[in-house]
């Protein structure tokens, strides 16, 4: 179905740029299908000599024939980006945000319009191996279902979820997920300098250690726990360096890393802008 239809992304950042280049490298949409919008006209113009899109500067003329439209602008813009195409959507229209924190109900709201998708990608989207989680306001068809995950699975996976209160909790662990392990990357490989590797190979062991390892879990299918107890030998290496890990409380930090960036959600998804209660810290 998404192959026949015109789609609109709002938004050419980071984000806008990963889907608009899955969806034309995937060949599901054609380029002429596809129209970018940016409020900076050299930014478009670049992303038209790479991708071969449509471009505008013009947030409403995109939208005005679009089927699909993707919502890619940072949350304080979705007000601007609303009074912009508000009006001007197709009644059938299907509007996906993948803006953190704002809810169906403040989207349909702000919009007027009643098809909405609401997700929560996350970086690794931009080489087609994010993973989604997403829901729908109840208006929108199986169809339009269908094609959603059509787009979302040229992204990577994608997770369908019909309680809207996953996606809070999806974005404090899939969405922000892939900081937590650049920076535990970051901490194995500094680690590994400081051991005496020249950086080319300690970066060259620490990834494929941890890509590995993701890989044996998948094909294994069994639980964590059982694979780390397998490379814990008594009285050994793994036995030793997870004492450390354990006394400095390696699973309290990552779990109470998680509660926070799930409540900072909430509060981002309530329009509080700034972090001012320092009373959990
Ligand atoms: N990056 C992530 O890891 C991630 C993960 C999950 C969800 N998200 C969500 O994705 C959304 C976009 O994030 P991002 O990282 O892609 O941000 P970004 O790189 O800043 O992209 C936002 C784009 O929107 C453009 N823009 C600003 N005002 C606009 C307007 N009125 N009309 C049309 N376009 C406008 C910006 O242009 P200018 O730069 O010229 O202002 C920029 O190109 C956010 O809501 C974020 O919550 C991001």
């Amino acid at each position: 179905m998404l192959e026949k239809m015109k789609v609109a992304v709002i938004g050419p950042g980071v984000m806008g740029e990963a889907i608009l280049s899955c969806l034309v490298n995937s060949h599901i949409c054609a380029p002429q299908n596809v129209t970018i919008s940016g409020p900076e006209a050299e930014r478009n113009q670049h992303l038209q000599d790479l991708y071969h899109v449509q471009i505008t500067t013009d947030n409403g003329q995109a939208v005005a024939n679009a089927d699909f439209i993707v919502l890619a602008v940072k949350p304080q813009r979705f007000n601007q980006v609303a009074r912009s195409i508000k009006g001007k959507l197709k009644p059938d229209a299907v509007v996906l945000s993948v803006i953190a924190g704002i809810k169906l109900e403040s989207l349909a709201k702000a919009l007027d319009h009643a098809n909405i998708v609401r997700t929560m990608p996350n970086t690794p989207v931009r080489i087609s191996k994010g993973i989604t989680v997403w829901t729908t306001t109840e208006s929108v068809t199986e169809a339009q279902k269908q094609s959603t995950i059509d787009l979302l699975t040229t992204l990577g996976e994608e997770v369908y979820v019909d309680d809207e209160s996953y996606l809070d909790m999806a974005t404090a662990v899939s969405g922000t997920g892939p900081a937590y392990v650049f920076l535990f990357m970051e901490a194995m490989i500094d680690a590994a300098v400081h051991l005496g590797f020249p950086r080319r190979i300690a970066e060259q062991l620490v990834s494929q250690t941890i890509l590995g390892s993701v890989e044996f879990y998948r094909l294994s299918k069994d639980h964590p726990a059982k694979l780390r107890n397998e490379v814990t030998s008594p009285g050994g290496t793994s036995a030793e360096a997870l004492y450390y890990l354990e006394k400095a409380g390696f699973r309290t930090a990552i779990s109470r890393a998680i509660l926070a960036a799930y409540e900072r959600s909430q509060e981002l998804g309530q329009g509080i802008q700034t972090k001012l209660d320092s009373s959990k810290e």
